[in-house]
């Protein structure tokens, strides 16, 4: 894997010929119309094993339509998703890939405990030691035994984490993962999110914060369906000749005078 990450990749983000492993995550002219409106704009996306990709763009920029479609959640009006060189939807997949979706998919009846149960064994993993940690990580352990409806907002959004997190996926895609959640806990996250990258998970995180854009390896800047811009941070603010990153964006979305 050093030597994949250590291939070169070109200008454009793309990877370089020097990669040739195939790509955990894949994307080949995805388009999603909504009748008139074309949420997802054509996208082709060859994402590595073992990094943490940002997916960064304003409310309504596609994000989670792109998400869904590479998922096999929802059906592309046109294109092809790949995980892990397999065509989506693939029910084999299903259990390879951790989605924590922008919108709490937890039950809220259920004990944190009952919903961490119910998740692992959606995904055919039954090993207690997996929900513990899973517990441990995102620090619910005092409150497993809570119904869910109980739990504080922020609490949800980790009980929401570490039920996508439970059956230990190699994907692990997170809609807004940090939304609600308090700094020390958001900092531990990163953590976390870090030692699953370099166990070779591949993570796919979307965010409106800035500071946590610059914890990924790699940013997809999206904007009106499209990727338009695609980097590590450092990279794209040399780029776009700026040290801010929001600014940045507006710069490759053309909303600022040009340079
Ligand atoms: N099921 C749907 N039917 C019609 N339009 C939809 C549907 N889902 C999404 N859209 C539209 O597609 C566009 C992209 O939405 P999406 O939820 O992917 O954006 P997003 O980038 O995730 O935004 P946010 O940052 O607010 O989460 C929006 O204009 C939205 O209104
Ligand atoms: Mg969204």
């Amino acid at each position: 894997m050093t030597a994949e990450r250590a291939a070169g990749r070109g200008g454009d983000g793309l990877p370089g010929p020097a990669f040739s492993a195939q790509p955990a995550i894949e994307a080949r002219g995805l388009v999603k119309t909504f009748g008139p409106l074309r949420a997802v704009d054509g996208v082709d996306l060859a994402l590595e094993a073992g990094r943490i990709y940002g997916l960064l763009g304003p409310n309504g920029s596609g994000k989670t339509t792109l998400i869904r479609l590479l998922m096999g959640l929802a059906r592309p009006t046109a294109g092809e998703a790949y995980l892990l060189g397999r065509r989506v939807p693939s029910r084999e997949m299903l259990a390879r890939v951790g989605y924590m979706t922008q919108a709490d998919g937890i039950y809220a009846e259920l004990s944190v405990w009952e919903n961490l149960r119910f998740f692992a064994g959606l995904y055919g993993s039954f090993e207690r030691s997996r929900l513990v940690d899973a517990l441990q990580v995102v620090e619910l352990a005092d409150w497993r035994d809570t119904p869910a409806i109980q739990l504080s907002g922020g609490m949800r959004r980790r009980l929401s984490l570490a039920c996508a997190l439970v059956h230990r996926p190699p994907i692990v895609v997170l809609d807004e993962p940090t939304v609600g959640i308090d700094p020390a806990l958001r900092v531990q996250f990163w953590r976390h999110f870090r030692s699953l990258a370099a166990a070779g998970a591949t993570l796919l995180v979307t965010s409106h914060v800035m500071d946590e854009a610059d914890r990924c390896d790699e940013l997809l800047f999206i904007r009106a369906g499209r990727v338009i811009a695609r980097g590590s941070g450092m990279e794209l603010r040399r780029r776009a000749g700026t040290a801010d990153l929001e600014e940045a964006f507006l710069r490759f979305a053309g909303e600022e005078a040009p340079a």
